[in-house]
């Protein structure tokens, strides 16, 4: 669904990303996991159209890429950026209804509903300022808003970020069910641990190059892995 290929992106002379090469398939959970700096949100950035490529190729559905942000959306392609960068001074629904501005079409009730199925906790909070929700209600939102766009395929820059390990746990399970329910997702994470349990393939960033890829639970196995990204021992 998505085939990223040689993909390099500077900021001025620093070179952030180089030759990164990755593809997720239809219905996987593919993850890249790697230490602070590696680049991983410069990555997401990239594929969410508000950071140019110095050069490589995205193909999404084996088309180019489109190169706005707001044609990347409509396309289907939709991040819950980290930090999640909620609208902290608006309310939970007007945050939702921000994530369907590009939709013209009626089924915007019927995926606030099904947003509601899976985050029973934000319909209760309608009202609540954004900005006064614990982390883990922000990330639910934030997931949540990406969903109102109606996507095909959703980006997670390290959602787990700030969240008590519970709450992680409940986090992982959502993932599992928007995949379940037919999403596609690419999840970028330091919480290589988590992110590798639950996904079919990852990749290893390391200073802005893939260094390895491979099954998670087979990267999860491996020695390198655990000491670099897991805090094993040698
Ligand atoms: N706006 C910017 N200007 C210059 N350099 C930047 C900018 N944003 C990121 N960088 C640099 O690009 C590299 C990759 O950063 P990036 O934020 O993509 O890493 P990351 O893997 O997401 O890290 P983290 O786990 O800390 O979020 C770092 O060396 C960073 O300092
Ligand atoms: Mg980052």
């Amino acid at each position: 669904m998505l085939s990223v290929t040689r993909l390099n992106v500077h900021y001025g002379k620093i070179h952030a990303v180089r030759d990164a090469s990755f593809r997720v398939g239809k219905g996987e959970i593919v993850s890249i996991v790697g230490a602070n700096g590696a680049g991983k949100s410069t990555i997401m950035w990239t594929l969410a159209g508000v950071l140019k490529p110095s050069s490589g190729e995205i193909l999404f559905d084996g088309k180019p890429l489109p190169g706005k942000p707001h044609e990347i959306v409509r396309s289907g392609l939709a991040l819950v950026p980290e930090r999640r960068r909620l609208f902290a001074e608006l309310t939970v629904q007007e945050n939702l209804i921000m994530g369907a501005y590009l939709r013209h079409d009626k089924a915007i009730e019927e995926d606030l509903e099904k947003n509601f199925a899976l985050f029973p906790i934000l319909k209760q909070r309608l009202k609540q300022y954004a900005g006064t929700l614990s982390g883990g209600e922000q990330q639910m939102l934030a997931i949540a808003r990406a969903m109102m766009s109606s996507p095909r395929m959703i980006l997670f820059d390290e959602p787990s970020l700030g969240l008590a390990p519970i709450v992680v746990d409940t986090l992982m399970e959502t993932i599992l069910q928007l995949r379940e329910n037919g999403m596609t997702v690419l999840l970028v994470e330091q919480n290589a641990g988590r992110a590798l349990e639950i996904s079919d393939r990852a990749y290893v960033l390391d200073v802005g190059h893939i260094a390895k890829e491979g099954p998670g639970k087979a990267l999860l196995d491996d020695p390198e892995v655990r000491r670099a990204y897991l805090g094993e021992l040698a």
